[in-house]
């Protein structure tokens, strides 16, 4: 008995092995797994002629025979479909051009940022990513301008509530640095500040900045010149020349506005310059000492230097752009120049 089950499970192999399509699948399924005709119960009627002690063990031989062959129709089914599958698809023609795409470049504000970041990082200064979105403290009240001060009508602000708003400078980089580090610090950030100016040639609402840093024992207004022309040298060119004036800003004492030398007259005067040789860049001055206490640092030991510039500011000058618009309307006839 269980030969002629070794025979049928053979035979059934063979008639699988013939099927190379879901059709032969299919005859091979019907021929062996019909209910009415197929062999499995054609097989099983043979049950009636043994005896009582046979029928179990021929019983559980053509199950385990049933099971089997429906496990391998399964199978080779799976296998016999994903062939058809494959050979209907079209053959891929590798030596075929490919489709042309248009290239994305950096922006060219982007660039000079970064290129900011590295003349500092190349200085020793360590480069803060800073939040756009501040509290009053930060932007305001650390800087030395309390609620109410005059100085903050100065920068018309964006609140989001009493509290919240988007910063109007890069400056909050100095309370930051000086809660997070202790002197000697040198920290500096850059990203988008945000005033209620009108969008015109010379004003957007969103531009950048960059805010330097530096606290340490005996810092003097030597360094920050010193700094400052090293950093303005590498930014313009080598032979640029810069001038301190007074200026206020409530978080330095003293205070000072810089301007550089015509970088496209060299300082004989053009309509640049408009003939007087200078072009005013950046704001900079001693932290105030009252700054450097709210933030913990002690002002009877420390000082330190800080000044902020704009990069949209000075990509205009190098660039030769006259309108600050062109950086923010992605036209790419313009920032394919770049
Ligand atoms: N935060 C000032 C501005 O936005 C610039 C500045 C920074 C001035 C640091 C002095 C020191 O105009």
């Amino acid at each position: 008995m269980s030969a002629s089950i070794e025979e049928l499970r053979r035979q059934f192999e063979e008639d699988l092995s013939q099927a190379v399509s879901l059709d032969g699948v299919k005859s091979v399924r019907d021929k062996w797994l019909s209910r009415e005709s197929g062999v499995i119960t054609g097989e099983m009627k043979r049950l009636r002629d043994l005896s009582r002690e046979e029928r179990p063990a021929f019983g559980q031989a053509m199950n385990q025979l049933r099971e089997f062959v429906e496990t391998k129709l399964e199978e080779v089914r799976a296998d016999v479909h994903k062939a058809e599958i494959l050979k209907s698809r079209k053959r891929i023609d590798v030596t075929r051009p490919g489709f042309p795409y248009a290239k994305g470049a950096q922006h060219p504000i982007r660039r000079l940022q970064e290129e900011i970041e590295q003349i500092f990082l190349c200085l020793g200064f360590t480069v803060l990513d800073l939040p756009e979105v501040e509290t009053d403290y930060y932007n305001f009240e650390a800087l030395n301008m309390p609620r109410n001060h005059p100085a903050r009508d100065a920068q018309d602000t964006f609140y989001f509530d009493e509290n919240l708003l988007l910063r109007t400078h890069c400056s909050p980089v100095q309370v930051h640095a000086m809660e997070s580090m202790k002197p000697p610090i040198r920290a500096v950030s850059t990203g988008k500040v945000y005033r209620r100016d009108p969008f015109d040639a010379t004003h957007s609402p969103m531009f950048n900045q960059v805010d330097v840093l530096a606290v340490d024992e005996g810092i003097t207004m030597g360094d920050l010149k010193g700094t400052l022309e090293v950093f303005l040298k590498c930014v313009f060119r080598p032979d640029i020349r810069m001038r301190l004036r007074p200026g206020f800003f409530p978080f330095v004492e003293p205070g000072a506005e810089v301007d550089i030398s015509c970088i496209f007259c060299l300082g004989a005067g053009c309509r640049i310059c408009k003939q007087s040789g200078w072009i005013e860049i950046l704001g900079a001055g001693m932290v105030h000492p009252k700054v450097l206490r709210m933030s913990g640092v002690d002002d009877s030991r420390y000082s330190g230097f800080a000044w902020g510039m704009g990069i949209d500011r000075v990509a205009i000058l190098k660039y030769g752009v006259d309108d600050i618009r062109l950086f923010f309307e992605n036209d790419l006839r313009f920032l394919n120049q770049f």
